[in-house]
């Protein structure tokens, strides 16, 4: 490992910034957390942390977005599973925060508010200006150590991820250790024909993902699914009516290039379920109409797919693959992940979603690598170096000796 960890550190009596990635899915209506999976993962390295003073913070959600909310319902159902009182403090950087950390116990744990309630933390840094923002110049003084867990994000930029280490000492927590553990010896067994099973809905980070995918030797196959499924087959022309996201035209130009320059790299849906008055209908793609919604693939995509996944020497799924959680639409991703359990390529399953459904299948053992991590792991397979890595390893050159 070329990154410290929580064995190389004292922890009795410190003071601890431990940032996590308890970005759970929302309900839009009540705001309700749907699924606990990422705030389950934190307990393993605060059970480590058990006599230092921790301070828990994580994102929630986009500005703007739906799922943009406090951590307070998070700070709940912490203290729930871990059947312990969880100190809660609704602010960030101000005097509130940072009263509640200096009043701190050793075994105490305190959740700050959503970190992106402070602009800086919206924003991408080089390492030495994100030492420089107010929320890092505040807070490190506060604290001993910063430990990196939120491998989920290890993608941003961002102060609470890059900063810290700059200025204190910083190791990577359970999750972050295990993730690179384990990536790094998958990466020296991966072999070709790599295949990627792309779904999800952050479909500007999937386009950059995808076209470095390819650059760097990582992708001969792209099956695609879900929301950017659709994309793709609008710019194909295969779907007639605007999809209705964000930024829809710049989007769907992009993966019309991404076809021209790739064209024998990806692959669409060629049949799909849609839901007619509660009902599963399925139809071929071309008799689709325009009032039409894809709630799921259909079986002869799901078997087109599934050759293709057998024939792997690698396969990296991401993403459900249509609206997973009704049961009359988890064919299509329950099909997928069958198959890939059932491969005998190297596998990496990636995402809360795809995480829990293997589960319910009980197919878990099946698979080499299960994260909960879903942008950050489609970057590392491209190769590129994750910014909370760097930092890590930064910081276990500059702190080793130490
Ligand atoms: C994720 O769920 O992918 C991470 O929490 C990162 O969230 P972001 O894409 O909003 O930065």
């Amino acid at each position: 490992m070329k990154v410290l960890t929580l064995d190389d550190f004292d922890l009795k009596g410190k003071t601890v910034f431990l940032r996590v990635d308890m970005n759970c899915p929302i309900d839009p209506v009540t705001m309700e957390i749907l699924g606990t999976k990422r705030i389950e993962e934190a307990i393993e390295t605060l059970t480590a942390l058990k006599d230092a003073k921790v301070v828990v913070a994580s994102h929630q959600g986009r500005v703007g977005n739906n799922d943009y909310t406090g951590m307070d319902k998070h700070a709940k159902v912490l203290e729930k599973l871990m059947n312990r009182k969880i100190k809660y403090v609704e602010d960030v950087i101000g005097e509130a925060a940072q009263n509640a950390i200096k009043n701190l116990e050793n075994g105490d744990i305190l959740l700050l508010d959503n970190l992106r309630l402070c602009a800086e933390e919206n924003y991408e840094f080089t390492p030495e200006n994100a030492a420089k923002t107010i929320m890092v110049s505040r807070l490190s003084k506060l604290f001993d150590l910063c430990v990196l867990d939120s491998f989920p994000s290890a993608h941003r930029s961002h102060p609470s991820i890059i900063g810290f280490p700059q200025v204190i000492p910083a190791c990577a927590g359970k999750i972050a250790e295990r993730e690179v553990r384990n990536l790094d010896k998958i990466m020296t067994i991966a072999k070709a024909p790599h295949v990627i099973v792309l779904g999800g809905s952050k479909v500007p980070d999937r386009l950059e993902a995808i076209k470095l995918l390819i650059k760097n030797g990582r992708a001969d196959h792209v099956l695609l699914t879900g929301l950017i499924g659709n994309v793709f087959m609008r710019a194909q022309a295969r779907i007639k009516s605007p999809l209705g996201i964000k930024r829809e035209d710049e989007v769907v130009a992009k993966a019309h290039a991404l076809i021209g320059e790739y064209p024998d790299v990806f692959a669409t849906p060629v049949d799909i379920a849609i839901d007619k008055d509660g009902q599963r209908v399925e139809m071929d793609v071309r008799e689709m109409r325009k009032e039409d919604k894809i709630f799921d693939l259909g079986p002869k995509t799901v078997d087109y797919y599934s050759k293709i996944i057998a024939s792997a020497g690698t396969v990296f799924i991401s993403g459900p693959a249509g609206f997973f959680e009704k049961k009359e639409f988890s064919y299509g991703t329950n099909a997928l992940l069958k198959a890939v359990a059932n491969s005998m390529a190297t596998t990496i399953v990636s995402g809360g979603h795809l995480t829990t459904a293997l589960k319910q299948l009980e197919l878990s053992d099946k698979i080499e690598h299960i994260s909960t991590a879903g942008g950050a792991l489609v970057l590392y397979l491209t190769g590129e170096k994750l910014p909370m890595i760097k930092a890590l390893e930064d910081a276990a050159i500059k702190y080793r000796s130490k």
